[in-house]
């Protein structure tokens, strides 16, 4: 029987693969490990789950942005080493990999959607550790796949869309950068791609892009946020990345080609802005 393993299994993302992979009933055996459970920069633990024929889906990782550029070993670790882990134990018993990586491995300067080859320059401390994690994975396992995402939220725990709707209730006006553009990613929606993959020999020793479609700000992500929820998108200010300080910079322009995603013949993603509609209707 396949099995599929879920790293990271009570992240945003994590979370979601498990729902889905468990929902299609088709006997697939899934195995859920929450940080608790497996430490992925813990080699001999990775090796005790990682069984023949079973394919890793890795949503683990050292995701606080800012504080990674204070704690870049301990995000290495996780980022790095942890997907290392993975891969060499799948390259030994015979697994197979899907590995989550971030826009953040690209230096935001692109005028036009980053194709998968494109040059990659991290600005911050987390899209570094995030690169080496992706090169270690290339490294361990030529076959396993690479998938870029960004911007992913879900209707609940923290993320943008949930500290909009939370600030929407405590504030009478919020400013959001405008300086910055990428595609916000459903959680459900991008878990839903990775499990298409799986079944996909087309993306074997590939890296892919995967974001719902289209391109906002976070000013234009947070004002759609307000008109869905009965809000006035007027109370939403625009502010840019100078005024907002942040410990790490950001790419101002991070929205990833889905070329190589639709050539591999994988399901096109719907606009941002359907995927945001049918995330804050979930949560009502
Ligand atoms: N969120 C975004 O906007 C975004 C954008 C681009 C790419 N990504 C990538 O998407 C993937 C999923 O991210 P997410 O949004 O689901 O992040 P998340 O909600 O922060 O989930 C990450 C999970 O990894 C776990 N984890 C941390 N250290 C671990 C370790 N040593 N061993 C095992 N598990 C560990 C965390 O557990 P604890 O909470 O217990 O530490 C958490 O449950 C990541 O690869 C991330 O880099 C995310």
């Amino acid at each position: 029987m396949n099995a599929i393993v879920v790293t990271g299994a009570h992240g945003q993302l994590g979370r979601r693969v498990v729902a889905l992979a468990a929902g299609r009933g088709d006997g697939t055996e899934v195995r859920a490990y929450s940080s608790a459970d497996l430490d992925v920069t813990d080699p001999d633990a990775v090796a005790a789950v990682v069984s023949a024929g079973a394919t890793v889906i890795n949503c683990a990782a050292y995701t606080a942005v800012d504080a990674a550029e204070t704690d870049e070993a301990r995000a290495l670790a996780v980022n790095a080493d942890g997907p290392r882990n993975l891969a060499r134990a799948c390259g030994r018993v015979g697994g197979r990999l899907i590995h989550v990586s971030t826009d953040y491995v690209f230096d935001g300067t692109a005028t036009e959607p980053y194709e998968v080859d494109a040059d990659t320059a991290p600005k911050s401390a987390y899209g570094r550790t995030k690169l080496a994690g992706e090169l270690a994975v290339r490294e361990e396992l030529p076959e396993a796949v690479v998938v870029r995402t960004a911007w992913v939220y879900d209707n609940t725990g923290k993320n943008f869309v949930t500290t909009m709707r939370r600030l929407e209730g405590e504030r009478e006006t919020i400013s959001v950068v405008n300086d910055q553009i990428g595609s916000p990613t459903f959680a459900h929606d991008l878990a839903s791609g990775l499990l298409a993959i799986e079944t996909r020999p087309s993306v074997v020793g590939r890296t892919v892009h995967y974001t719902n479609a289209g391109q906002a700000s976070w000013f234009e992500l947070a004002r759609a946020v307000f008109a869905r929820i009965g809000a006035d998108p007027e109370r939403v200010r625009p502010c840019s990345s100078a005024e907002y300080v942040a410990a790490a910079p950001r790419p101002a322009y991070s929205v990833l080609s889905s070329r190589a995603w639709l050539d591999a013949g994988l399901p096109p993603s719907r606009p941002w802005s359907d995927a945001l509609t049918a995330a804050l209707a979930q949560s009502r």
